[in-house]
């Protein structure tokens, strides 16, 4: 059990900011054209991923167990069948495959720290930033060495057992990576392009946005939150009764889409100053914000910093895609934790090399439009997730009674407990379908949108 609601609402966001909304949003963002794209996100966030965070902490508070066992349960205690275990199972090869690239990114980030440690962004220009970025990725060995020291970070968290490691760093590394952000906007506002950046995220074009689009800024919204895949369902198992899912899920959205718009505001004036491209991909931060470090008083101080407080936020979002994993090994299997988070974790280290080579030995292996990483990234967050969030969804609003969801949200039957349901059992789903028969082109081709 969490110490308290406030822990669990450290836990639950400590899940859900991470790499998503400072490294993946922006690039992102920038690669699909800028506003339109976030306010699709936006919209989805809203009507799609907060219904499906209620969902998820309220499944999994009911059936206390790993995110298998827990759809299972509950499904057969609702009269249902207990097929809807392979939500869950879905729901961890999801995890699995997205921790096997996060782990490679958060790689990145600690690179970035050590460079940033012996000064090597100091008066850097667009070039040499460039150059240093180039060069680490074109390092499949030390890449490899970053990716390894991330997995046993998180490994070691997760096989002590999640509540007792992740507590502690979440109270302080929150708070700090935040106001380092607020520091780093002073930046762009003052020393970038600030009305450029702003512009370019903040006003939709609305022609602008491809079903392709729709579909990533889905993806995004529920990559971000950390939801479809059973994740904050395994949080919510250690919830204590009495604590508001509902305001603690309204809690964490707000934080973390603060903290990807806020990204978002201090990356792009550094691209339009410097005349760099905001479609590079997912080099994009790396590419700017040691610009802004290499050029800002006390740079050289705040640079490591902020890195290792990226590297903290990646590593309680790491914990949160091991956990459902090793939690449903133990529970399942009968497994030590510390046997089942090592064999669980090397599978997903050595599935990291897929996206670790295709940075540099396999940079030229393309199929289906992608390289190894685009495709697992977008098999993973555009269709998996949103998949399982569907069906979350779907759970929560028509398998579950409406008395067993009223009595777990607690919120009595009033104005909130109806639009949760509405959203639940009718927009979430049908939105889900729409992005995807539209992105299929199906809708286009009949003339439907
Ligand atoms: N929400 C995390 C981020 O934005 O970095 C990524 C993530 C963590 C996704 C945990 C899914 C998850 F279960």
């Amino acid at each position: 059990m969490w110490s308290s609601r406030f822990a669990f609402i450290l836990a639950v966001a400590g899940s859900a900011v991470g790499l998503g909304n400072i490294w993946k949003f922006p690039y992102m963002a920038g690669e699909n054209g800028g506003g339109a794209f976030v306010l699709f996100y936006l919209l989805c966030v809203v009507a799609i991923g907060l219904p499906i965070m209620v969902s998820e902490i309220m499944i999994g508070r009911r059936g206390r167990r790993n995110p298998i066992a827990t759809m299972r349960i509950v499904g057969e205690e609702e009269g249902s069948r207990p097929s809807w275990g392979l939500v869950g199972v879905m729901g961890i090869f999801a995890g699995f495959l997205i921790l096997s690239f996060y782990s490679v990114i958060a790689g990145w980030a600690l690179a970035y720290f050590v460079f940033s440690l012996g000064g090597e962004f100091t008066g850097g220009t667009p070039e040499t930033i460039g150059a240093l970025f180039a060069s680490l990725l074109g390092d499949w060995k030390m890449l490899g060495l970053w990716h390894t020291i991330f997995m046993v970070l998180t490994v070691g968290i997760v096989a002590r057992g999640v509540e007792r490691g992740l507590e502690r760093f979440v109270r302080i590394a929150m708070p700090g990576l935040l106001l380092l952000m607020i520091i780093l906007l002073v930046y762009a506002i003052v020393a970038a392009d600030f009305a450029s950046g702003w512009r370019f995220l903040l006003t939709p074009d609305l022609e602008a946005l491809t079903p392709q689009a729709m579909l990533e800024a889905m993806g995004q919204a529920f990559f971000t939150l950390s939801v479809g895949m059973g994740a904050i369902m395994a949080y919510g198992a250690y919830l204590p009764e009495g604590t508001s899912i509902l305001r603690t899920s309204i809690w964490v959205v707000v934080t973390d889409t603060a903290i990807a718009l806020l990204a978002g505001l201090i990356i792009f004036p550094i691209v339009f100053a410097n005349g760099l491209d905001p479609a590079s991909g997912p080099g994009l931060i790396f590419e700017t914000l040691p610009l802004a470090f290499g050029s800002m008083p006390g740079g050289a101080f705040l640079a490591p910093v902020f890195f290792g407080l990226l590297v903290f936020a990646a590593w309680t979002s790491g914990i949160g895609l091991l956990e459902p994993a090793v939690a449903w090994s133990v529970e399942s299997h009968g497994r030590s934790r510390r046997s089942a988070a090592i064999v669980i974790g090397a599978i997903v280290w050595a599935l990291g090399f897929l996206t670790l080579l295709s940075f540099n030995v396999f940079a030229d292996f393309k199929f289906l439009g992608g390289t190894l990483f685009q495709n697992i990234d977008h098999l993973a967050s555009n269709i998996l997730l949103p998949l399982g969030g569907l069906f979350i969804a779907i759970f929560a609003g028509w398998v579950m009674c409406k008395n067993s969801s009223s009595e777990e949200l607690d919120i009595g039957t009033g104005p909130a407990y109806q639009a949760w349901r509405f959203l639940a059992r009718w927009l979430a789903p049908a939105a889900v379908l729409v992005v995807f028969l539209h992105a299929t082109g199906l809708l286009g081709r009949f003339g439907l949108m």
